[in-house]
């Protein structure tokens, strides 16, 4: 089995959460600006909307993407399209800043050369949130999920193999990266309701980016 830790420089602040996941205190801090101006030219290109579920929910967070490929939901299931929906057209295209950053939070989690095809866009308001779920819609089951966390602080659910498993509830803020691969590629994961906040760069938002790799 390949190393899951490097021996990398220390950060700043970094929490081992189980083999093949750790928490990254700060990590993006440097590159947010950069990141917001892309998510904002993404969403001129496609726009953030609430998807409704297969069972007919509409989900309280609002979603886009960019890359080759994009998650979508509506009543007929969830999957990954090379075409935004709303617009027909292709996802823009992945900003090299964002492929820069993945991968090196990968590496800095011990996952090598690491080349995520789908980056989706969560937009959270007060109050939204994301059930507790595992991302399994991905053929490839051990490259890391990478999520940014952006903005307003948020309560990330990190739960265990099973749906009933106990919850750690843990902080996550402007800057923050989470990476969690190989062993822990299927652990339930989800964001309690967001507080009433505000951050100098998106006001009463959060933004989170999770890379995914597809195939
Ligand atoms: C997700 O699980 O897709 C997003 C998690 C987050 O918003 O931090
Ligand atoms: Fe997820």
């Amino acid at each position: 089995m390949m190393p899951l830790f490097g021996a990398g420089p220390a950060m700043p602040s970094r929490l081992e959460l189980q083999e093949g996941a750790v928490l990254l205190h700060g990590f993006a801090a440097l590159e947010a600006p950069t990141l917001l101006e892309e998510v904002e030219r993404i969403a001129s290109i496609s726009p953030f909307r609430r998807l409704v579920t297969p069972g007919g929910y509409t989900m309280s967070v609002a979603m886009t993407n960019c890359g080759r490929l994009g998650w979508v939901s509506d009543r007929t299931g969830y999957r990954y399209v090379a075409r935004d929906p709303g617009t027909a057209a292709p996802w823009p295209s992945m900003p090299a800043a964002f492929l820069a950053l993945t991968a090196r939070a990968a590496s800095e989690a011990g996952f090598r050369d690491y080349d995520p095809d789908a980056c989706l866009i969560n937009r959270y308001e007060a109050g939204s949130k994301l059930g507790l779920h595992q991302d399994r819609d991905e053929k490839d089951a051990w490259a890391p999920i990478v999520s940014v966390s952006l903005g307003v602080p948020a309560t990330f659910l990190w739960g265990g193999g099973g749906r009933s498993d106990p919850i750690r509830r843990l902080r996550v803020e402007h800057g923050d990266v989470a990476v969690w691969g190989g062993p822990a590629r299927f652990v339930y994961h989800g964001i309690a309701p967001l507080k009433d906040a505000l951050h100098p760069l998106t006001g009463s938002l959060r933004i989170n980016l999770t890379f995914r790799k597809v195939f």
